[in-house]
C-alpha cells in the first residue's frame, strides 16, 4: 500500500499511546469538575470537535489502510470510557445539588439521615440518593394537620409531660382527690415522689395548667399528645391514644366564641359542608360544659349504623374554663375568662381512613402503616 499524501506518515505505535493518555486526562478533567455546568464545558473540551482525542481520529487517514481499524476502535472505545464517566460524574453532581437544595429549602427531618450519609461518605456523594426509607405514621400525619389548621387560627402549639403530676392532672382540674371524676380516669400512677403522685397523664388536659402556670393571657393554644386510660384495647378504644386539647384565654370570651371555633375546625379538617353542634355535658374542669358532635364522615348527615341514624358523631368534650382552675393558676376570672376543648386524634385518623380496628394504629404492622 502506498501513501500517496504529502504529510508524514504517523506512527501508530506513538498515537495509541497517546491514546492512553488523552484518555488519562480526559478521566482527570471530567473528575475535576464540580458542577454539573463545569461539568458540560468540560464534556465538551475531553468529547467535542476540537478534543484532543478527536484530533488523534483525524490522523486516522495519514495511516495505512491496514492500520486504519486498529486506531479507530482503540479511539472509539476510549470514547465510550469517557462518555461513561461523564455520565456518572453528572449524576453524581446532580445528586448533590438536589441534597444541596433540599437542604437549604427543607426543615422535614426525616431528610437528616441521607443528608448525612451523603456528607460522611464520598462515595454516597457521588450517587444519586436512594429514595428515602419511611415516612410519618397515620396520627402524626392526622396531629400535624390539625396543628396547621390551629396555627392558621393564631394558635400556639404546646407541648407537655406524659408523666405528669396529680395536681396538674386532677387537682387543679378542680378534681380533689377522692373526687368521684377521677373514677373514669384513674389509671397508671408510677413508682415516683410520694406513693400517688405522679401518673401517666389520662387526658392532655393538665397542658392548660401548664400553659397558664407559664404564661399570661391572652392564651390561645393547642397541645396534642399521648395520653393513657385503664381502657381494655378494642376495635374503638387503645389505652394509649392520642388527644389534642384547645385552651383559649382572653377578656370577654364567650360560649359563642367556642361554639365557633369549633365549627371553624370542622369544616378545616372534614371540608365544607360538614358542621358541628354541641350538646350538655359535664366535666369537673369547665362550667358549662359541653360534648361536641361533628356531621358524620361516614353518611355526611344522612343517617347510618355509624352514627346510630343520628346524622352527628360525637367527638370530644368543651366548655368554658371553671373559675375554679382559673383561680389554681392565680388568674383572675373577674378579669379574664376562656374556653377548653379536647379530642381524641386517633378517632379521627380511624374516621379519616374508614378503619375498621383502631388496634391497627399501634400494631407496627408496615403493611398497615405503609399505605398512608
Ligand atoms: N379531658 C377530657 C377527656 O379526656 C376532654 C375534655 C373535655 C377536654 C372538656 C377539655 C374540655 O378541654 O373542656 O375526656
Amino acid at each position: 500500500v502506498t501513501n500517496s499524501e504529502s504529510s508524514p506518515q504517523p506512527d501508530l505505535a506513538a498515537l495509541l499511546e497517546g491514546l492512553v493518555a488523552v484518555e488519562e486526562a480526559g478521566r482527570a478533567r471530567l473528575a475535576g469538575a464540580q458542577t454539573v455546568d463545569a461539568l458540560r464545558l468540560v464534556t465538551q473540551e475531553v468529547l467535542g470537535k476540537r478534543s484532543e482525542l478527536a484530533a488523534t481520529n483525524s490522523q486516522l487517514r495519514l495511516l495505512a489502510v491496514e492500520d486504519r481499524p486498529v486506531l479507530g476502535q482503540a479511539v472509539q472505545q476510549v470514547r465510550e470510557r469517557l462518555e461513561v464517566e461523564a455520565d456518572t460524574r453528572r449524576a453524581g453532581l446532580e445528586a448533590a445539588e438536589r441534597a444541596a437544595r433540599d437542604r437549604a429549602e427543607a426543615m422535614d427531618l426525616t431528610e437528616a439521615a441521607a443528608l448525612a450519609a451523603a456528607e460522611a461518605t464520598p462515595l454516597a456523594a457521588t450517587l444519586p440518593l436512594p429514595p428515602l426509607p419511611g415516612h410519618r405514621h397515620l396520627v402524626t400525619i392526622v396531629r400535624e394537620e390539625l396543628e396547621d389548621i390551629f396555627v392558621g387560627m393564631g394558635y400556639q402549639v404546646a407541648e407537655g409531660p406524659e408523666a405528669e403530676t396529680d395536681w396538674h392532672n386532677f387537682e387543679a382540674l378542680n378534681m380533689p382527690p377522692n373526687h368521684p371524676a377521677r373514677g373514669m380516669f384513674d389509671t397508671f400512677y408510677l413508682n415516683l415522689g410520694q406513693p400517688g403522685s405522679v401518673v401517666l397523664r389520662t387526658h392532655t388536659s393538665p397542658v392548660q395548667i401548664r400553659l397558664m402556670e407559664t404564661s399570661a393571657p391572652p392564651i390561645y393554644a393547642v397541645a396534642p399528645g399521648r395520653v393513657y386510660r385503664r381502657d381494655t384495647p378494642d376495635a374503638r378504644h387503645l389505652a394509649e391514644f392520642h388527644q389534642i386539647e384547645g385552651l383559649v384565654v382572653d377578656r370577654r370570651i364567650s360560649m359563642g366564641d367556642l361554639a365557633g371555633t369549633i365549627e371553624a375546625f370542622t369544616s378545616a379538617f372534614f371540608g365544607p359542608g360538614r358542621h358541628s353542634r354541641l350538646r350538655p355535658s359535664f366535666f369537673p374542669f369547665t362550667e358549662p360544659s359541653a360534648e361536641f358532635d361533628v356531621t358524620c364522615w361516614v353518611c355526611a348527615g344522612e343517617g347510618c349504623r355509624t352514627c346510630s341514624h343520628s346524622g352527628w358523631v360525637e367527638l370530644g368534650g368543651c366548655g368554658m374554663v371553671d373559675p375554679n382552675v382559673l383561680q389554681a393558676v392565680g388568674i383572675d376570672p373577674e378579669q379574664w375568662s376562656g374556653f377548653a376543648f379536647g379530642f381524641g386524634i386517633d378517632r379521627l385518623a380511624q374516621a379519616r381512613t374508614d378503619l375498621s380496628d383502631m388496634r391497627a394504629l399501634l400494631d407496627n404492622d408496615i403493611r398497615f402503616i405503609s399505605q398512608f
